[in-house]
C-alpha cells in the first residue's frame, strides 16, 4: 500500500514555496484537512495555488510579496498551520488574524508568542495565550533562542520569522526534534548551519521555487504497522514511506520490542530519506518510552499504546506531558478508549502504563475529534472479537482521508 504525503513536510514545502521566487510543484502533497488549511491560508494571503489531485502548484510571491488577507485566516484543526505561519505573518507590513476550530482554540500559543515578541513582533492572543491571534505589522530582529519545550513547530516558527530578520537567527534544541524545516530551508536555497543542537539561519535569503515530491507519512504508516503486528498472520508492504532519522525512531523502537520489520529500496530525495517497509505479525515484548524517545515518538504514542496492550509485558510511557496539549489530551483519550475496551491502564500526569497480555473487548469508542485517536482505535477494534463503533471517525480526515477504506481493504 501507499500512504498520503507526510503532513509535516507538506506544510513546510507549501509555506516555503509561497514565499519563494517562481513556480513550485509539490507531488504527493498530504491530502489531509490540516495541509488543506495551510493551502487555504496561503491563498488568502494572495498566493495562487493549483491543485491536481495530490499534486500542488504554487506561484511563489517572494519574501515580501504576500498580500493582506481580507478575513481571519483559518487554520482549522492544525497546530502546525497556526504556529508555523505565525512566524511568517509576524514579520509582514500588514496586520492579520489567524484562528481555528474548538480544539485549536484551546492549544497553547505562549510557546511561539515568547520568542516572536522577543524578535519585535506584536501579537495579541485570547487570554494572552490562545487562538485566535491578532498579529500587527512589525520589523523583526534576529534572535538566539533556546527552546524550553521540545517542539518542531516552535523551532519552525522562529526560523520562519528569522527569514525576515536581517542577521543570523539561532534556535537551540535541548532535545532533538524533527528536522524537516532545516532540510526544506536548505532545499529552497536558504543558508543554514546545524552544529550540535544549534540551528543558525542567515536572514533575508532569496528562496527559489522547487519541484518536490513528499514521501509517504511515517506517522500514518504507524497505524498500519501496529495493525499488522496485532493481527495474526498479517504481512504488509508500505511503499515510499518517509524515513527521516528524526522520525524513524518508531522503527527502531518497534524492532527493539520484537517487531519483524524490513526496509528496502532506501533513497534520498531533496534531503529526505524514504524507502519501502515490510512488516509481519510478531510477538511483541513491550517496553518503556521515556526521555528523548518520547519526543521522537510523540505522534505515534496512541498507536503504540494499543500495541502495548497486546504485548507480553505492556507499555510504559513517561515524560509525555506534551501529549496533553495535542488535538486532544491524548493521555486521557487513549486511557478512556482503552478502558472502554476492558484494557487495564494506569494514568500519570506525564504518561501512562498499559498492562500487557490484554484482550480487547468490542466497545463503543470515541475519537473525541482527534484524528490519531480515531485511527489508533480503529486498529484496536480490529483485534477485538466483534464489532466496535467509533463516534467521530471522520476526524481521521485531518491527516488521512481514506484511512477507513484502506484499512477495510487490507483487513479482508
Ligand atoms: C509537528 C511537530 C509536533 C507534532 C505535530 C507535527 C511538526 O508538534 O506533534 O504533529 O510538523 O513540526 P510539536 O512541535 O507541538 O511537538
Amino acid at each position: 500500500m501507499r500512504l498520503p504525503g507526510d503532513k509535516s513536510i507538506s506544510h513546510r514545502y507549501a509555506m516555503l514555496a509561497a514565499i519563494a521566487e517562481g513556480h513550485s510543484r509539490i507531488g504527493n502533497y498530504s491530502t489531509g484537512a490540516d495541509c488543506a488549511s495551510t493551502l487555504g491560508a496561503l491563498e488568502s494571503l494572495g498566493v495562487r495555488i493549483e491543485r491536481d489531485g495530490a499534486s500542488v502548484g504554487i506561484a511563489g510571491r517572494g519574501l515580501e510579496g504576500l498580500q493582506p488577507p481580507s478575513a481571519m485566516l483559518e487554520a482549522g484543526n492544525s497546530g502546525s498551520t497556526i504556529r508555523m505561519l505565525s512566524g511568517i505573518l509576524a514579520a509582514q507590513r500588514f496586520p492579520s488574524r489567524i484562528g481555528g476550530d474548538e480544539s485549536l482554540s484551546r492549544r497553547p500559543m505562549g510557546r511561539i508568542l515568547g520568542p516572536l515578541e522577543a524578535m519585535g513582533a506584536s501579537i495579541a492572543a485570547r487570554e494572552g495565550r490562545f487562538p485566535p491571534l491578532e498579529i500587527r505589522p512589525a520589523v523583526l530582529r534576529p534572535i538566539d533562542y533556546t527552546l524550553p519545550v521540545a517542539s518542531a513547530q516552535v523551532k519552525t516558527c522562529v526560523l520562519f520569522a528569522g527569514l525576515n530578520a536581517a542577521g543570523v537567527t539561532t534556535v537551540r534544541e535541548p532535545v532533538r526534534t524533527r528536522d524537516h524545516t532545516e532540510i526544506a530551508l536548505r532545499e529552497f536555497g536558504a543558508s543554514i548551519d546545524v552544529v550540535g543542537g544549534a540551528i543558525s539561519l542567515q536572514g533575508r535569503p532569496r528562496l527559489e521555487a522547487r519541484q518536490l515530491e513528499v514521501p509517504g507519512d511515517l506517522s500514518a504508516a504507524a497505524f498500519f504497522l501496529v495493525a499488522a503486528l496485532l493481527v495474526p498472520d498479517s504481512e504488509l508492504r508500505l511503499e515510499g514511506v518517509g524515513l527521516n532519522p528524526t522520525r524513524s525512531a518508531l522503527l527502531d523502537f518497534l524492532v527493539s520490542i520484537g517487531a519483524e520489520l524490513r526496509i528496502s529500496n532506501p533513497r534520498v530525495e531533496a534531503g529526505e530519506m524514504a524507502g519501502d517497509l515490510e512488516v509481519r505479525y510478531s510477538r511483541i515484548r513491550g517496553g518503556t518510552i521515556e526521555k528523548e524517545l518520547t519526543a521522537a515518538l510523540i505522534d505515534e504514542i496512541p498507536a503504540l499504546a494499543v500495541l502495548g496492550a497486546a504485548s507480553q509485558e505492556g507499555l510504559v510511557v513517561r515524560d509525555a506531558a506534551e501529549l496533553r496539549v495535542k488535538e486532544t489530551d491524548r493521555i486521557a483519550t487513549v486511557a478512556e478508549n482503552l478502558g472502554r475496551m476492558g484494557v487495564q491502564v494506569e494514568v500519570f500526569p506525564d504518561g501512562l502504563r498499559v498492562a500487557g497480555r490484554q484482550r480487547f473487548c468490542p466497545a463503543a469508542l470515541d475519537s473525541f475529534g482527534d484524528h490519531r485517536i480515531a485511527m489508533a482505535f480503529a486498529v484496536a477494534a480490529l483485534a477485538a472479537p466483534g464489532e466496535s463503533t467509533i463516534i467521530g471517525q471522520e476526524a481521521a480526515d485531518v491527516s488521512f482521508p481514506g484511512f477507513f477504506a484502506l484499512l477495510s481493504e487490507i483487513a479482508q
